[in-house]
């Protein structure tokens, strides 16, 4: 594939759809010359594929981040810097997610505040923490078209975070903070495009995850392989749009 950026950052990339994701890219040819892969965790079992792959692949740096955290934003994004220099990061995608199984008669304020805090607040606190770099690589391909391959900022969001598409109720807190991860990605879409980022959401589809479960409609690979699509194909148009992981040409409702 042609159009894949020099840098690349994804958070919650120890498993599912975000090591997904790394594993998609490290195959590709050409591929990135930086990833960088977060997981909250290092050193036990929950991330040894990815902390493994890094061992192997020298284009791509493992990074401890818990996006809930963002007092430790600044030292990871330190880490990015010394990583990318002077070319800086070209797509932050804001992969990490968490989906409590809680309905109307157990939802608890934590549980609401937890996902908020890892959906909207954790991707918007990150994407002003990286956004020095993202400017830095926007700013050096100024004669590149609006793209990923110049700068973008991709949230993972969910068709659960739509209002218009809810039918079913339910899921209080995973709705409520992917429509203000959509809320907040639209803001960036208006806030940034000048300095040559754009931003949008995706919905990776229902995939065979942890999150997902077995149930799921689709693998991990088609996922990735659907979203991969819908990331080269990101120009202007795009900007502040709502996609689905399987076509790009549609926008969801909000
Ligand atoms: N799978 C689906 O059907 C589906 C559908 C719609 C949208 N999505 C969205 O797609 C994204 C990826 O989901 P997935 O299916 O790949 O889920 P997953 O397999 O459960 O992976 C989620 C990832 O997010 C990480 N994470 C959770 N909380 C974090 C935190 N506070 N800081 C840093 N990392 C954190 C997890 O880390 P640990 O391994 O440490 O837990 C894990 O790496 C999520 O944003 C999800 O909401 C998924």
């Amino acid at each position: 594939m042609a159009t894949i950026p020099y840098s690349i950052m994804i958070t919650g990339a120890n498993q599912g759809v975000g090591l997904g994701l790394v594993k998609y890219l490290l195959a590709s040819n050409p591929r990135p010359h930086h990833m960088i892969a977060a997981s909250r965790n290092l050193g036990g079992e929950g991330s040894k594929e990815l902390e493994d792959l890094a061992a192997k692949e020298d284009c791509l740096s493992v990074v401890k981040l818990d996006v809930t955290k963002p007092d430790t934003f600044a030292a990871v994004v330190g880490e990015i810097d010394g990583i990318v220099q002077e070319k800086g990061l070209n797509v932050l995608i804001n992969n990490a997610g968490i989906y409590l199984r809680k309905g109307l008669e157990d939802v608890t304020a934590e549980d609401m505040l937890l996902a908020f805090s890892t959906h909207a607040v954790g991707a918007l606190m990150l994407t002003k923490a990286c956004l020095p770099l993202l400017k830095r690589a926007a700013s050096r391909l100024s004669t590149k078209a609006l793209g990923w391959q110049r700068a973008a900022v991709i949230n993972m969001s969910s068709r659960l975070g739509s209002i218009s598409d809810n039918t079913s109720g339910g899921s209080y807190s995973y709705r409520a903070s992917k429509a203000a991860l959509n809320a907040v990605t639209k803001s960036l879409s208006i806030d940034i495009i000048n300095d040559g980022i754009i931003a949008c959401v995706i919905h990776p589809g229902w995939a065979k995850t942890s999150m997902g479960g077995p149930d799921g409609l689709i693998s991990v690979d088609e996922s990735v392989q659907g979203l991969m699509k819908v990331f080269a194909g990101l120009d202007e148009n795009s900007n502040g749009g709502f996609f689905r992981y399987d076509d790009p040409n549609n926008s969801l409702s909000w």
